[in-house]
């Protein structure tokens, strides 16, 4: 397939909604938006593009039940494990960015995800990035106080970009977010600068890989400019 976005970003979003539907408590819908994922990355890895980053945590979702907030955690971590070596098996570089110092995150699933980073750094398939106790905010502000103590002539677009969670993350060309929503919610603002955005309308347990070509070929009819005028557009 020509021209296919190099970094999608895909905020998985309708988990709740999908098991409201079945009467099944939220929980389920997150155990069911796994399979969702894991089909997605595969179709990443069939469509050659080089970078996903699926946002699994945010900084604000430690507002949600106590229970739900444990079984994030929790379910995080067990996926990890179950699913690592199967990714690395695939040429899979897992990455994770987000507040990791945070102490409301067990140390056990801090371990967890050292070592599956560790473990498949080497890897050139595909980098899936982890967006886990992510907030975009938060890593701006984080990026600017690391600069802060140097000279302030030599902070650059460029400089700034490298003091992110993830220094060498390119910009995201797609942005899809499942289940009807159209925002953001504090997920790579910096990064989805020129970004196409993309809504399907079904919920994240129901997206896979079909789901994502449905995106990429939407994403090859937009022309994108960068500023510039149509007609310097080829
Ligand atoms: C997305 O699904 C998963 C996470 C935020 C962890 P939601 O849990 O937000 O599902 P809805 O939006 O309530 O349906
Ligand atoms: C965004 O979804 C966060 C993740 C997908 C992890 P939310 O469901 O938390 O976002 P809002 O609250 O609808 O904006
Ligand atoms: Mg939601």
């Amino acid at each position: 397939m020509d021209r296919v976005p190099a970094h999608v970003g895909l905020i998985l979003d309708g988990n709740g909604r999908w098991a409201n539907q079945r009467g099944l408590p939220r929980t389920a819908g997150h155990l069911a938006g796994e399979e969702a994922l894991f089909d997605t990355v595969e179709g990443a890895l069939e469509l050659g593009i080089k970078w996903v980053t699926a946002y699994t945590f945010s900084t604000e979702n430690w507002s949600r039940s106590d229970e739900e907030v444990e079984f994030l955690m929790w379910f995080n971590e067990d996926l990890l494990l179950r699913r690592r070596d199967d990714l690395h098996k695939q040429g899979v570089r897992m990455v994770f960015a987000g507040d990791m110092d945070d102490p409301r995150i067990p140390g056990r699933n801090r371990k967890h995800m050292a070592e599956a980073a560790e473990k498949t750094r080497d890897n050139t398939e595909l980098t899936l990035v982890f967006a886990f106790n992510y907030g975009s905010r938060r890593e701006i502000v984080d990026a600017a106080r690391k600069l802060a103590s140097g000279d302030p002539e030599a902070i650059t677009e460029e400089t700034l970009s490298a003091a992110m969670y993830v220094p060498d993350m390119p910009d995201v060309d797609l942005v899809i977010r499942s289940s009807g929503e159209h925002r953001l919610s504090n997920f790579l603002l910096w990064q989805s600068a020129y970004a196409e955005f993309y809504f399907p309308g079904i919920l994240w347990p129901d997206f896979d890989r079909h789901a994502l070509v449905d995106a990429v070929v939407e994403y090859q009819s937009r022309e994108r400019r960068f500023g510039s005028a149509e007609d310097q557009v080829d």
